[in-house]
């Protein structure tokens, strides 16, 4: 596409009606518009950016860190158009803050899901490649997100999402009047089986747009719905899990300082140490790691 095809009004991204420097490069994403207020409220300062159809933002400063909210609006077309706008408006970090229904019994409403990769069950992430690119969350951002959660005393799983593009035949709920074609149902008892933790909408696209364009992403996301139960509480968790976004950028961009003060490009665990190992010495801390076995039965 030529530069003057390019979607801009007034120099604004047409969507997220933000230009470079509205927008700073570590960025919480919600789903739901009204939520960006919610969580800035948490900030220490706040600038209110735009409004435009789904995707409000606001930039603004948590403990001395910049940083900025866009919600994303439902699904994976929705994720995938603010992400494109953001990346071309500097931004390079991205942390999903949603909801979820969690599909395995052990889960409990309330309690937060950290996902490390997602099931590519969207569409949109099929037109930037092919269904063999997998899915997964970036590593710092996962790390982070554990150690504020950690940090926070909360409740998380840390596991495999299920991202779908629809609330209800794609999470094996039956449609208007009952309506469910077969695969829809035994699609969750499979991964279920597979041990996939919990279905949502947006991670995966995420995930893959984010990695292709050379950006991190990680997904943070309340449990407000028990799928084995039928428990459902939409605001379960919420807060929570802004609280443990909020301290996740901290750490990254603590993180991030760190690397660039010794010239490393990865964060490794031994690095938070005065003087980190050179040559073959074994780190002394393990990154966590998802230990879950699939559960045998559904
Ligand atoms: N969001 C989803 O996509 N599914 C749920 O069950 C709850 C929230």
């Amino acid at each position: 596409m030529r530069e003057s095809e390019e979607p801009r009004v007034g120099g604004k991204e047409y969507h997220i009606a933000c230009a470079p420097g509205d927008v700073a490069p570590y960025v919480l994403l919600p789903g739901d518009p009204d939520r960006t207020a919610r969580i800035s409220s948490t900030w220490d300062e706040v600038r209110f950016r735009a409004s435009h159809r789904e995707y409000v933002t606001h930039t603004g400063r948590y403990k001395g860190v910049e940083l900025s909210c866009t919600s994303t609006g439902i699904g994976g077309p929705s994720i995938s158009v603010a992400l494109e706008e953001l990346f071309r408006v500097g931004a390079h970090t991205f942390i999903r803050v949603g909801t979820t229904g969690a599909i395995q019994p052990d889960i409990e409403v309330g309690d937060l899901i950290i996902s490390s990769g997602a099931v590519r069950l969207d569409g949109a992430s099929k037109t930037y490649v092919d269904e063999s690119y997998p899915a997964f969350a970036d590593l710092e951002v996962t790390t982070a997100l554990i150690e504020a959660a950690e940090a926070l005393g909360v409740k998380y799983h840390v596991g495999v999402t299920a991202s779908a593009d629809s609330f209800y035949t794609g999470q094996g709920r039956p449609g208007y009047n009952g309506y469910q074609p077969s695969r829809s149902a035994e699609s969750l008892v499979d991964l279920k089986r597979a041990g996939i933790l919990n279905f949502e909408m947006e991670a995966a696209t995420l995930f893959v747009v984010a990695r292709l364009y050379g950006g991190r992403a990680g997904a943070i996301t309340a449990v407000i719905a028990q799928r084995e139960t039928g428990e459902f509480k939409p605001d379960a968790g919420v807060d929570d899990e802004i609280r443990v976004a909020d301290e996740a950028i901290k750490i990254l961009h603590e993180w991030d300082t760190l690397k660039s003060k010794r010239g490393k490009t990865h964060f490794f665990p031994s690095l938070l140490t005065s003087s980190p190992p050179r040559g073959n010495l074994t780190p002394l801390i393990l990154f966590p790691t998802d230990l879950r076995v699939p559960h045998g039965k559904a």
